[in-house]
């Protein structure tokens, strides 16, 4: 892990060195420069917005460019009107593009009140080359572009944007790269996401995350572990492991291990209470995960299924490689093993070709399964993907149509499952002081229900026994009845 390298003691004298994260230190110490020398002409300390869109792994991604920017002098600025603001985009559905085009409007506008603004985009929207020429052609207030396989790099573009006025515009196709040990800056001093690996092979036939993210790579475990055992003493007690697909971690390492295994070790990790992960396939999901699950006392009961269609035809055209049968035995064997756990869900409507007998197997399997919570979301066309060219695209009217009533009946199912908990006691990790009354502090069951409590903000980041109890739909009104010593039992 990074720990503080000392960058005004980084030579610059010789020339940035190959290796890695060497050669980014050297970078960053150049850009300390530049900043101590905008910080002069301004007469103040020059400021720096991050924006996240998308998943967490895009949240994570951003704490590594706020680590960068802020050891490099940068202060955080909580709006645009900042010396350097960079968006870090996602891709995954058109309407995520289409905020990020809006909001270059407004910052093009912002841009002409602070003309030494620097403006930067990254992540997975910039892998795709007609973003790219559409911001050639008509963006040119853009300073820096990057994507996702050469995050790591982002010290020495920094540098190089700092010191040109034409655009620095770096798009790498793939890597095979992962660079350890660069700064990070955590949004939550108590809970950390970790990333475990990154892309997808997958390919599910609506899915652009493959195209740009890359296949997949696994970080080391050694590497991860390291990485806990310091946020654990940093105060961290919840990690959140990412990747696309946790489920196949490990495949390609050199020895090749598991996921479950991987989670044994985490587990051992002193200070750490709870551990959660995302994404899971249900095809890829072990016997020897459930396993390990059941036996934990730190893994959360919460697991992250994405269903995606209920039809077993319309799971073939997008290429999940499991059916309706096959996913209901697994929930089933799951429940089984651990009849408290909560399972939430990604469901889309509208896939091409998608007829109401089709919808109506995804309506059966969300009654059947029960989920906890589910994200649902209208199909959208992504260029590049075999479900772009299939037949049948289905009409706007009749797609909202059915996902008013899928989402009607989620939310129905979700709230009978949150009510089932009213009047338990369950312990709470608190997270923050409530946004929209002080006198309330808002945190987190393990099974991931949202609860509300009266409090304050010294029990931020402590667990809590807390009696649900009112349940208003998917999240809790809750007091107090004790502290929880960490480690909590039961994850839950
Ligand atoms: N259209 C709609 N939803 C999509 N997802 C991925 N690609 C698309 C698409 N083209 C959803 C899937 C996935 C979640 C992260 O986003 O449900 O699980
Ligand atoms: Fe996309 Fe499928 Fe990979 Fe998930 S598993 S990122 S939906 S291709």
């Amino acid at each position: 892990m990074y720990h503080e390298i000392d960058l005004d003691k980084v030579s610059l004298s010789q020339g940035p060195p190959q290796e890695e994260p060497g050669r980014q230190y050297y970078f960053m110490a150049e850009c300390r420069q530049a900043v101590k020398e905008l910080e002069g002409k301004l007469g103040r300390r020059p400021t720096f917005f991050a924006q996240t869109f998308g998943c967490q792994m895009n949240a994570r991604d951003s704490e590594k460019l706020s680590g960068i920017l802020t050891s490099v002098g940068y202060a955080r600025a909580d709006s645009e009107e900042a010396d350097f603001v960079i968006y870090n985009t996602c891709t995954v559905r058109e309407n995520a593009n289409n905020k990020v085009w809006g909001r270059l409007g407004y910052l093009n506008a912002a841009k002409k009140r602070l003309p030494h603004m620097k403006i930067a985009l990254c992540g997975c929207m910039m892998q795709e080359p007609e973003v790219i020429e559409k911001l050639k052609k008509s963006y040119p207030f853009v300073s820096l572009v990057f994507g996702t396989h050469n995050i790591y790099k982002f010290a020495e573009l920094l540098s190089l944007a700092l010191k040109q006025e034409e655009a620095v515009i770096d798009i790498w196709q793939e890597t095979d790269k992962i660079v350890e040990d660069l700064p990070i800056e955590r949004k939550y001093p108590f809970k950390s996401g970790v990333n475990i690996m990154f892309g997808c092979n997958n390919f599910c036939s609506y899915c652009i995350v493959p195209y740009v993210r890359g296949r997949e790579r696994s970080r080391r475990p050694e590497d991860i572990i390291r990485e806990i055992q310091d946020l654990a003493g940093d105060g961290v007690a919840e990690v959140m492991l990412l990747g696309q697909n946790v489920n196949s971690y490990g495949k390609n390492l050199d020895p090749p291990t598991t996921f479950a295994d991987l989670l044994r070790e985490v587990e051992r990790v002193e200070g750490i209470s709870r551990i959660r992960f995302m994404t899971s396939h249900p095809k890829d999901l072990s016997d020897e995960l459930i396993e390990v699950m059941g036996a934990s006392k730190k893994i959360c009961r919460h697991l992250h299924l994405p269903l995606q269609s209920g039809s077993s035809r319309i799971l073939k055209e997008m290429n999940r490689r499991y059916d309706k049968g096959q996913y209901l035995a697994l929930v089933a064997k799951i429940r089984r093993a651990m009849p408290d756990i909560a399972l939430t869900t990604d469901i889309i409507v509208g896939f091409p070709g998608e007829t109401e007998e089709d919808f109506l197997e995804t309506m059966d399997v969300v009654r059947k399964v029960g989920f906890e919570s589910a994200f649902t979301f209208i199909y959208s066309k992504r260029t590049g993907t075999p479900a772009a060219a299939m037949e049948g695209q289905v009409p706007e009217d009749v797609v909202k149509e059915r996902f008013g009533r899928l989402l009607e009946e989620v939310q129905r199912i979700a709230a009978e499952k949150a009510g089932a908990f009213t009047g338990r006691i369950e312990p709470v990790l608190v997270e923050e002081v409530n946004g929209q009354d002080p006198r309330l502090v808002t945190g987190r069951m393990g099974n991931n229900f949202v609860v509300h409590l009266p409090g304050n903000e010294g029990m931020v980041g402590k667990i809590f026994e807390v009696e649900l109890k009112e349940c208003r739909g998917f999240y809790f009104y809750g007091e107090v009845v004790g502290f929880s010593c960490i480690p909590i039992l039961g994850g839950n």
